[in-house]
């Protein structure tokens, strides 16, 4: 049998509005996973797309006064070229409106209505049109869905089920089983906690009365499938599936190797669509990887209704596409939420690319210029300080590789940058600039051509996250975009050697790689410039906040000023329970709790409680949450409420309660 291809998905994106640096996220990830395993020879299949079916859509619709498929049609256009500016090199690119996937669906259902997987019911629920599912009264906060806080309507309607319910042990002993499919660590204890409840069955059918924007159910024709049943099945219709019998190639390629979704569409996809497959009699697939979201530098999440979000378009036109591909994935382990700034982007522009890689690749070249006559030197005398670069150098090799297999991008390119840093450091311990003046030709050709080589491997394995300026650094040495994955092969292979270009090309020293900013770009500068006349002040994301008010200290026993009855209503106080504990991973003072506070899926707690407890001893302690505590970030660890506890500074106990999770605290 063929080896199995590579294959991996971003979600495919609503088309109720335009792409911003969120999205762009996602897409730029999965690119660069593909990008590095067809590089280091893998058969690769991406696959990426849009949601254009269901109510979100039907409702911009008729705010633009057209019909759904002219919206759609219109809409799919700013995705494919978000798609192309970024350089996102998918090998499909689906359309729920596809002719091949409406008639997966239509099959997937008939098959699974046939084998007794679906049933008719009365129902009745909140519906959320902006997170696109029913809530219980019960979920409900402050009578509004409680993933996006936007209103709900009360819905009673007769609709088709899948039987979900049914596969709730199989999957917990998946995902146990398997302890990679949800990842990272902290959202697979996420679904574990989730799944303590009972499973209710999904609701996979909207009346067509009610909204008939959707693909049409084949055994009752009155009624559309569920958004997110059509959506979930991109990722088998694309590459082919039939439950009849699939199209030639589906085996090689399914199951997914990855999926990437945000952290919001975790549910959907390692609940809905795990049991869809094992209803389906499908493998599922090897890793659901659920990665964070882009804050805006004020901590809210990016949305359009907030106004908020990062325009990708701009920020690439004044940095460059490959310094957004860079930044998005350096910046932020995958996974972490992340706060955007602009000043962040221009330091690490600066630090990372101007000042190391394009200056480590302009040394080199400019020193083959004007004392080797422009040609690549071949290899003379060591200067002593080559080999410890080359154990560098095949020691960051293999922890890219490995890094890369498992999607931790941030640590690919610290392992890439820490080269960098220390082929800028071989140059200085050398400094060819005495070898030149000495005369002493052998050891600057050494010096020089080491320089030109870590500057080429640099290139080589940055080529799945620099597509561009990987190519241009390598014709500067004479290498090819093909010369470049031959050499990243052999690195993979044997180690690097430092040895691989060719003597006697003549480089091209040209325009630096990645120019410095001394300023902000004037595009994303005239973002922050104050309106004519100066009056207003300048947009809330551009300012900076505010010097807080020096407090007092207050101690343990100090009592601090009275408050009234109204004051102490606003704290929201719940019972839980804690369902998972792990040490923070930068703060030794710090545990990072899941707590079941009775809502759909368990709090992230960053509680300062290790010095009284270890994080085995919490796991189903019953606890008081105040819950509706702003969310932090403790050591950029993201905490959503406080725990109650006794001794103040010095933590001795926490506050228990028996009642169930999620009972009032008054
Ligand atoms: N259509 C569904 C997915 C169906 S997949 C079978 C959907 N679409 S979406 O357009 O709303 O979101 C697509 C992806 O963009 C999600 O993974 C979401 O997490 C991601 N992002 C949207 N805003 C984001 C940030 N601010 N930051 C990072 N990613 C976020 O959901």
């Amino acid at each position: 049998m063929a080896d199995k291809r590579f294959y991996i998905t971003t979600p495919i994106y609503y088309v109720n509005g335009k792409p911003h640096i969120g999205h762009a996220y996602t897409s730029i990830a999965a690119d660069a996973a593909a990008r590095w395993q067809r590089a280091r020879g893998r058969d690769v299949f991406f696959m990426t797309g849009t949601d254009e079916h269901g109510q979100k859509v039907l409702e911009k619709a008729v705010e633009r006064g057209m019909t759904p498929v002219e919206h759609v049609d219109d809409m799919v256009v700013h995705w494919r070229a978000m798609m192309d500016d970024l350089g996102i090199a998918h090998d499909k690119f689906l359309r729920t409106t596809d002719a091949d996937h409406i008639a997966c669906v239509q099959a997937t259902l008939q098959a699974l209505f046939d084998k007794g997987e679906m049933y008719q019911a009365t129902y009745t629920g909140w519906y959320s049109p902006a997170a696109e599912r029913f809530w219980t009264e019960k979920d409900l906060v402050d009578g509004k869905c409680p993933d996006t806080g936007l209103p709900v309507q009360k819905v009673e309607e007769t609709n088709w089920f899948f039987k979900m319910g049914a596969y709730q042990q199989r999957l917990i002993d998946h995902i146990q089983a398997h302890p990679g499919y949800i990842r990272p660590e902290s959202r697979k204890n996420e679904v574990l906690g989730f799944l303590r409840k009972p499973l209710a069955d999904l609701c996979i059918s909207r009346p067509k009365t009610r909204m008939d924007w959707g693909i049409e159910i084949p055994f009752d024709r009155d009624y559309v499938t569920y958004v997110w049943f059509d959506a979930l099945l991109n990722y088998v219709s694309g590459i082919g599936y039939a439950p009849g019998g699939s199209a030639p190639g589906f085996d090689a390629t399914w199951p997914a190797d990855f999926h990437l979704v945000g952290k919001d569409i975790l549910t959907t996809h390692a609940v809905y669509w795990s049991t869809m497959l094992m209803a389906m009699e499908l493998p599922l697939p090897g890793c659901i990887y659920a990665h964070g979201w882009w804050m805006s530098a004020d901590g809210a999440k990016m949305s359009k209704s907030l106004g908020n979000t990062i325009d990708v378009d701009l920020l690439a036109g004044a940095f460059g596409v490959d310094a957004v591909r860079f930044f998005v994935l350096r910046e932020i382990a995958f996974g972490a939420d992340g706060q955007f700034s602009y000043e962040g982007f221009l330091n690490r522009y600066n630090a990372d690319l101007a000042n190391d890689l394009g200056n480590l690749a302009h040394r080199g070249l400019t020193m083959t210029r004007n004392w080797l006559g422009g040609t690549i030197p071949e290899l003379g005398e060591s200067t002593g300080f080559e080999a410890p670069l080359r154990a560098l150098a095949a020691d960051v090799v293999t922890r890219t590789a490995a890094a890369m297999d498992d999607l931790q991008f941030h640590a690919a390119l610290a392992a890439i940058f820490e080269l960098v840093g220390a082929g800028n450091k071989y140059v200085d311990d050398v400094a060819p600039w005495t070898l030149n003046k000495q005369g002493d030709t052998p050891k600057l050709a050494t010096a020089v051509r080491t320089i030109l080589e870590v500057s080429a491997l640099a290139g080589a394995l940055l080529s799945a996250f620099l597509p561009a300026k990987s190519a241009a650094l390598l014709a500067k040495v004479g290498r090819s975009v093909d010369d470049g994955v031959a050499d990243l092969q052999a690195a993979l292979a044997d180690g690097p050697t430092l040895a691989r270009l060719v003597a006697g090309t003549v480089v091209d020293v040209g325009d630096p790689l990645f120019p410095r900013f001394r300023e902000m770009p004037e595009a994303i500068a005239a973002l922050f410039a104050a309106p004519e006349p100066a009056a207003a002040p300048p947009p809330a994301k551009a300012s900076k906040p505010a010097p807080a008010p020096e407090k007092k200290p207050v101690t343990d026993t100090e009592l601090p000023a009275e408050i009234t009855i109204d004051d102490f209503a606003k704290v929201a106080l719940r019972a839980g329970r804690v369902v998972a504990a792990d040490r923070h991973p930068d703060a030794d003072r710090l545990l990072v709790l899941q707590v079941d506070v009775g809502e759909e899926a368990p709090r992230q707690i960053v509680a300062g409680i290790a010095s009284a407890f270890a994080p085995e001893d919490l796991v189903g302690r019953q606890v008081v949450v105040v819950v509706n505590l702003k969310p932090v970030k403790l050591r950029g660890v993201e905490s959503r409420g406080m725990l109650l506890a006794a001794g103040g500074k010095q933590v001795v106990d926490l506050c228990g309660v028996n009642a169930d999770p999620g009972t009032l605290i008054r």
